[in-house]
C-alpha cells in the first residue's frame, strides 16, 4: 500500500478561506497564515481548489492561464512560500487539475478563434449547427444546452458554463499540453493533483444525438461518462508524468460507477490513487441530477447505509482504494444536508465526522466543517454560483416549477452554501476580512467560529483534533477490514474495523432520537466518544441522539 493512503486531506476553497490584503477575497496569504492552525487537525495534504488565472465564471474552474496565479489570490512568489512553509509542517499541496476544459479566454481557445485553419481548433469541439440548431442535443451539466454559439452557424462544446470549452483529448497535443502543466507544478514542489471531472474527458465518437428520453444526468452514462478511451488517455498522461515524478492523485468521478471506479483506482496498479464517488452526495436527488427535487428531503439512514455498505464491503475485496468525504465546495454543508443544523448541530457534526473518519479509505474534509459550519439562506440577489443561477431558470422552464419553489430548491442545494467565508471569530466580518466579503457571510458567525471553539474542550473543533489524531494512531481505521454490524437498524450505523493488531467497534446513532439496540457481543471499552462517557456495553443498549462511540474489542501487543 502506498503511504499516501494513510493521510488526511483538507480542502481549501481559497476565495472564502482567509483574506489578508483586505479586499474581501480570500488569498494565498490567508492559507499561509493558517498553516499552523491546519496542522492542529493532523492533516497531511491541502487540496487547493483552483488558484490559476480565471475569469471567475465558475470561480477558478474556468482557467485562462494554467501557468500563473490569479492576481486576487497572490503571486507565484507567495505560492512558492506556501509550498515551502507547508513542507516545513509536513503538509503537501495538491493542485486542482482542471483538464476536461479550459476557459474560452485561454490562449489555445483564442488562437483557435483566429482562423478557420488554426491547428488549435482541433483542441476543442467546434462544429457547424444542424438545421439552425445545435450540432446535437447534449445538455450542459449546469443546465441548458451543451453547446455555445460562436458565430452564425458555428458552435463549440461547453458541457459546463458557456465560458468553459471542452478539450478534445483525441488530440495528442492536448494530452501533451496537460502533461506539461502537471510537470510545471510538480517541479515547483506540489505533492499531487485532484483531477476535476476526469471521467468525462472522452466523448462518444461522432457526437451523436442522445436519446431524447435520457434527461439530465441520465444522459451522461452513454455519451460522456468513463468511456473506454477516457482510461487510455489518462493512462498516457500519468505514465508520462510518473517517469519523472511520484505524486498523489485523486479523481473526481462524477456519477462514478463501481465498475469504472475499479478501473481507476486499483491498489496495485493505480491509474489514480483514489476517486470520489457521488452516491452519498446525490442521495436526495432524482435521476435527473442535483436539482431534480422530487426526492428532496426524502432519504433515510437505511438508504445511506446501503450506499456505504456497497462501497465499503464489496470494494475491499476487489483491490480498490476509497476516498471518503461528506462535504466539498460543490455540495451543501453536511451538517445541514445529513445532520441537524439546529438543535443537535454540535452532536450531529461530531457524529458525522466520526463516521467519515472511521471508514476504510482516505478521509477528506472541507474548510469550515471542523467547526460545524451550516448552510446559509441566500436571497436571489445574493447568489454567486453559476450552476444555481442557470438551474433556477431551468427548473422553471423545463421542469415547470413555480418560481417560489424553484427558489427553495436552489437555496437547499446551491454550491454557495459551502462557499460562504470561513468563520474565524465573532469579530466584524468573522475575522475573515476587515471589509465586507465578496459573498454573504453566514450571520451565525457570532455563535459558530474557530475562536470560540479553540479552547472549549467539548467543541466540534477539538473533537476533530482528537478524532484526526486518533485516526493517525490507529492504522486499522485506514486499512483494516470493514464489517458492518446492526445492518438492519434504521438509525444506527455500526461496524467493526480489524487488522492483525487490533479490533475496534464503531457505533453511531445518525438520528435525532434516542435509539435502542442489542449487541450480540457486548464487550468493548470506549476509547473515543462524541459526548460524555456512555453506559457500559451490555446486550441492551440506549444511545442518545447523534451519540457515537469507538471502542476497543481486542488488541494484540507485538
Ligand atoms: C467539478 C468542480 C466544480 C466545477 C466543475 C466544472 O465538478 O468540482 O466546482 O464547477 O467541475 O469544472
Ligand atoms: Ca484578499
Amino acid at each position: 500500500m502506498k503511504k499516501e493512503f494513510a493521510s488526511i486531506v483538507y480542502q481549501i476553497w481559497p476565495r472564502s478561506f482567509k483574506d489578508t490584503n483586505q479586499d474581501g477575497i480570500g488569498d494565498l496569504g490567508g492559507v499561509i497564515e493558517k498553516l499552523d492552525y491546519l496542522k492542529t487537525l493532523n492533516i497531511d495534504y491541502i487540496w487547493l481548489s483552483p488558484i490559476y488565472v480565471s475569469g471567475n465564471y465558475d470561480y477558478g474552474y474556468d482557467i485562462d492561464d494554467y501557468y500563473d496565479i490569479q492576481p486576487e489570490y497572490g503571486t507565484m512568489e507567495q505560492f512558492d512560500t506556501l509550498i515551502s512553509e507547508a513542507k516545513k509542517r509536513d503538509i503537501g499541496i495538491i493542485m486542482d487539475m482542471v483538464a476536461n476544459h479550459t476557459s474560452t479566454s485561454h490562449e489555445w481557445f483564442l488562437k483557435a478563434l483566429e482562423s478557420p485553419d488554426s491547428p488549435y481548433r482541433d483542441y476543442y469541439f467546434f462544429r457547424k449547427g444542424k438545421n439552425g440548431k445545435e450540432p446535437n442535443n447534449w445538455i450542459s451539466l449546469f443546465g441548458g444546452s451543451g453547446w455555445t454559439k460562436i458565430s452564425d452557424d458555428e458552435y463549440v462544446m461547453t458541457m459546463w458554463a458557456p465560458q468553459q470549452a471542452d478539450l478534445n483529448w483525441e488530440n495528442p497535443n492536448v494530452r501533451q499540453g496537460i502533461t506539461e502543466i502537471m510537470k510545471f507544478w510538480l517541479r515547483r514542489g506540489v505533492a499531487g493533483f485532484r483531477f476535476d471531472v476526469i471521467n468525462i474527458i472522452s466523448k462518444k465518437e461522432g457526437l451523436p444525438d442522445k436519446n431524447p428520453h435520457k434527461k439530465g444526468y441520465q444522459f451522461a452514462d452513454d455519451y460522456i461518462n468513463s468511456l473506454p478511451k477516457a482510461f487510455d488517455y489518462l493512462q498516457e498522461v500519468v505514465d508520462e508524468v510518473r517517469k519523472e515524478f511520484d505524486f498523489f492523485s485523486v479523481g473526481e468521478g462524477m456519477l462514478l460507477t463501481q465498475d469504472a471506479a475499479l478501473r481507476y483506482s486499483r491498489i496495485n496498479d493505480p491509474l489514480l490513487d483514489m476517486m470520489f464517488h457521488f452516491e452519498l452526495a446525490l442521495i436526495d436527488c432524482g435521476p435527473l441530477g442535483k436539482y431534480d427535487f422530487r426526492k428532496l428531503y426524502r432519504w433515510t439512514i437505511k438508504d445511506f447505509k446501503s450506499i456505504v455498505r456497497k462501497w465499503q464491503t464489496d470494494m475491499q475485496d476487489r483491490d480498490y482504494w476509497m476516498a471518503n468525504y461528506l462535504s466539498n465546495h460543490d455540495q451543501p454543508r453536511h451538517v445541514s444536508h445529513y445532520g441537524d443544523d439546529k438543535k443537535y448541530r454540535v452532536e450531529s457534526a461530531k457524529a458525522w465526522a466520526m463516521f467519515n473518519f472511521t471508514l476504510r479509505g482516505t478521509p477528506f474534509m472541507y474548510q469550515g466543517e471542523e467547526i460545524g459550519m451550516t448552510d446559509c439562506k441566500l436571497e436571489i440577489n445574493e447568489w454567486k454560483d453559476i450552476e444555481a443561477i442557470t438551474d433556477y431558470k431551468v427548473l422553471q422552464t423545463m421542469m415547470k416549477l413555480p418560481a417560489f419553489i424553484a427558489k427553495k430548491v436552489i437555496q437547499k442545494k446551491t454550491r454557495d452554501n459551502a462557499r460562504t467565508p470561513v468563520q474565524w471569530s465573532g469579530a466584524t466580518y468573522a475575522g475573515f476580512s476587515s471589509v465586507s466579503p465578496w459573498i454573504k457571510l453566514n450571520p451565525n458567525f457570532t455563535e459558530i467560529n474557530v475562536e470560540s471553539q479553540a479552547n472549549d474542550p467539548d467543541s466540534i473543533l477539538n473533537f476533530y483534533r482528537k478524532l484526526t489524531s486518533f485516526v493517525k494512531d490507529h492504522p486499522v481505521l485506514t486499512f483494516g477490514r470493514w464489517t458492518e454490524i446492526l445492518s438492519d437498524h434504521p438509525h444506527i450505523i455500526a461496524y467493526i474495523r480489524e487488522d492483525e493488531h487490533e479490533k475496534l467497534r464503531i457505533i453511531i446513532n445518525l438520528s435525532d432520537k434516542p435509539v435502542t439496540f442489542s449487541l450480540e457481543e457486548p464487550e468493548g471499552t470506549d476509547i473515543l466518544t462524541t459526548g460524555k462517557e456512555g453506559a457500559p456495553y451490555n446486550s441492551k443498549m440506549v444511545f442518545a441522539p447523534y451519540e457515537g462511540r469507538i471502542s476497543e474489542i481486542k488488541r494484540n501487543e507485538s
